[in-house]
């Protein structure tokens, strides 16, 4: 999860989270280089003092800083490609979750194991334990294996919502009347906190999510446990 100034992304918790990490790392150094490259010539500028009445066009240089940027830009376009493409590939997943956004909750059902179903609301500040989040703790948690192909579908029962899991690289819209699917794979335990992040009404800050990703057999027995209750 985030900490106190953590301006950049969170750790990664899946392979496609650190690709998108990778991209961003490699787009932002671009950016910088162009960033310094035009300040420093727009600095430059206030100490020349050459002037030239004659001058009036330079194929060359019109050349070159058309092209330039325009193969400085492949730079970017093909790896962001690359990860769009990526970010939606499923590879055979073994465990498929619905989401469901609801104004200001969301729902889970675990259609693989006799529809296992429920409720995922924040706990509110004045009921929090001494360890619990603020704002990102619910009551219910997801509960999903480590070390698996997992696919989430997403929809939502009243108006947009969007489900959001930073450390794993997942955003995908809940919208009424669709299915949405995306998948990702964690590859390490813990708890992997987000939030709605479609502005869905007066509580949208208040329907936060929480995975706790444990190891498969821990996963068996906690829905095991909740098939028969
Ligand atoms: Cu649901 Cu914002």
């Amino acid at each position: 999860m985030s900490t106190w100034a953590n301006l950049g992304l969170q750790d990664s918790a899946s392979p496609l989270m650190e690709q998108l990490i990778f991209f961003h790392d490699h787009a932002l150094l671009i950016l910088v280089m162009i960033t310094v490259l035009v300040g420093y010539l727009m600095f430059m500028l206030f100490f020349n003092n050459y002037i030239n009445r004659f001058l009036l066009h330079g194929q060359l240089i019109e050349m070159i800083w058309t092209i330039l940027p325009a193969i400085i830009l492949l730079f970017i376009a093909l790896p962001s490609l690359r990860l769009l493409y990526l970010l939606d590939e499923i590879n055979e997943p073994s465990v498929t979750l619905k989401s469901i956004g609801h104004q200001w909750y969301w729902s889970y059902e675990y259609s693989d194991f006799n529809n296992v179903e429920f409720d995922s609301y924040m706990v509110p500040t004045n009921e929090l334990e001494n360890d619990g989040f603020r704002l990102l703790d619910v009551d219910n948690r997801i509960v999903l294996p480590m070390n698996s192909q997992i696919r989430i579908l997403v929809t939502a029962a009243d108006v947009i919502h969007s489900w959001t899991i930073p450390a794993l690289g997942v955003k995908v819209d809940g919208t009424p009347g669709r299915l949405n699917q995306t998948n990702f794979f964690m590859n390490r335990p813990g708890l992997f906190y987000g939030q709605c992040s479609e502005i869905c009404g007066a509580n949208h800050s208040f329907m936060p999510i929480v995975i706790e990703s444990v190891p498969v057999n821990n996963f068996i027995k906690w829905i095991s446990k909740n098939m028969n209750s």
